[in-house]
């Protein structure tokens, strides 16, 4: 072997999972190429070209501006020929057929630690886009939660891959020890730190959080911190399926900001690649976020400290399971029926002002712990009639909806402060 394969092998280790397009450049110099034709090929930069020659210099066939691999012992290194350079697509149906007699016979969901069972397809669809997108021989993936099983689908399609799988749930783990059998599993509260041995442990990592800022960034950085070389590794790659119904683009906004937070780009979001079995508040699907470290991560992740609110989303999930709690007291007293049907009576900045005070009152009594800022969104939301203007342009979010993603305890609690917020008015549907 010559010492210049030997550079280009460790500069494609050092690339870890993202080496693959590297790899592309080693096929495609089987024949003549241009730098040109390399750039146009793989659409990496012309600099991770530049690189690429240079290390394997003397191991190159130079005529004209076309260069030629003509040493032995580069195929090991390149991308095999049946290997597509990236993800353009591909389902693999057979996976997800493997994959539906597992996912069904895995525990049911619960709704506390915000399960929401994503359909084998898209499950299939994750190991699908990982297998072509990143290279994984030998490599180490973390699974940041996974009661979807992405870890298995993962493990069937690339059976030389790695699988730590770190979750809250002993179901699960339970589960996953009888159906994947290789994967170093792990019980633990993401909010609790990570213990050593899993840090700095993995190549990539997966995760499908509760959709909050709090709870997204907690995962994602947990996550970032399980990567191998630290969480600023500008090499490894985070995987986050994330999604915000569409008339709520504040909230998306802020769990885009509460993971930006920490450093990282999105290097690629692809619009509803996952999809679920309920969720129905999110459209039922979320988009694929391929986060990409820089070296500012790192700082970014020592900064970071576990959120002392809440992570879940509780109810949001449930939103289409609301017929069933329409006999419930707190049904009975919508607080946002309550709040639009006597606004016409009252001053709505004598309401507004109120209402803060006494939403917070009350989440606190339910056990939340909202920011002022929080409290004023969800007074906004509630006043604001659905699909109606906000000033800065934006639509103002159905308040039944934020509604809807607080935890029964606390829906209730909001709807007696609110009912004891307003004389009832004659006439009208009032409080029972
Ligand atoms: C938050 S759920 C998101 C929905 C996802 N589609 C699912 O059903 O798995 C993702 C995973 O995170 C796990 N999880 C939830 N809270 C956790 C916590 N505090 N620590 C570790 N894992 C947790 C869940 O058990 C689940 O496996």
């Amino acid at each position: 072997m010559t010492q210049a394969r030997q550079q280009v092998q460790a500069h494609l280790d050092e690339l870890s999972v993202t080496s693959r397009r590297h790899r592309g450049v080693l096929r495609l110099l089987r024949e003549p190429a241009t730098i040109a034709d390399l750039v146009d090929a793989t659409a990496l930069s012309r600099r991770a070209i530049e690189t690429l020659l240079r290390l394997a210099g003397p191991d190159l066939d130079r005529v004209g501006d076309t260069y030629r691999l003509v040493a032995a012992g580069y195929d090991e290194l390149a991308l095999p020929d049946d290997a597509p350079l990236a993800w353009t697509g591909r389902e693999d149906p057979a996976l997800a057929d493997r994959l539906l007699p597992l996912i069904a016979a895995a525990p049911p969901p619960v709704k506390h630690l915000d399960h929401v069972p994503a359909t084998p397809a898209s499950v299939a669809r994750r190991a699908t886009w990982m297998a072509d997108e990143l290279w994984l021989p030998g490599a180490t993936v973390a699974f940041i939660g996974d009661h979807d099983l992405t870890s298995v689908a993962l493990a069937l399609a690339v059976p030389d891959v790695r699988v730590v799988v770190v979750d809250l749930d002993t179901r699960l783990l339970e589960y996953l020890r009888e159906v994947l059998p290789g994967a170093e599993l792990h019980h633990l509260d993401l909010r609790d730190p990570l213990p050593a041995p899993l840090v700095g442990v993995a190549d990539a990592f997966v995760t499908d959080p509760p959709y909050t800022p709090t709870g997204a960034a907690l995962f994602v950085a947990r996550g970032l911190t399980m990567l191998r070389g630290g969480p600023g590794a500008v090499h490894r790659r985070g995987l986050l399926a994330y999604g915000y119904g569409e008339q709520l683009p504040t909230l998306g906004l802020k769990v885009q900001r509460a993971v930006q937070d920490l450093e990282v780009v999105f290097e690629q979001v692809l619009p509803r690649f996952g999809r679920y079995v309920g969720a129905q508040a999110v459209g039922s699907a979320s988009d694929w976020y391929v986060l990409a470290p820089t070296p500012r991560t790192a700082r970014a992740v020592a900064r970071f400290t576990v959120p002392d609110e809440r992570i879940y989303t509780h109810g949001r999930q449930s939103l289409e399971a609301e017929p069933e709690s329409a006999a419930s007291p707190a049904a009975a007293a919508d607080p946002a029926d309550v709040l639009r049907a006597r606004l016409a009576e009252h001053e709505a900045s004598t309401v507004r002002a109120a209402a803060v005070t006494a939403l917070a009152k009350a989440l606190r009594a339910a056990g939340e712990r909202p920011s002022k800022a929080q409290v004023r969104d969800l007074v906004a939301g509630v006043l604001a009639p659905a699909g109606s203007t906000v000033p800065d342009g934006e639509t103002a979010p159905d308040g039944d909806e934020r509604l809807g993603a607080l935890d029964p305890a606390a829906r209730a609690a909001v709807a007696s402060a609110l009912v004891a917020l307003l004389p009832p008015s004659s006439g009208r549907p009032g409080p029972a």
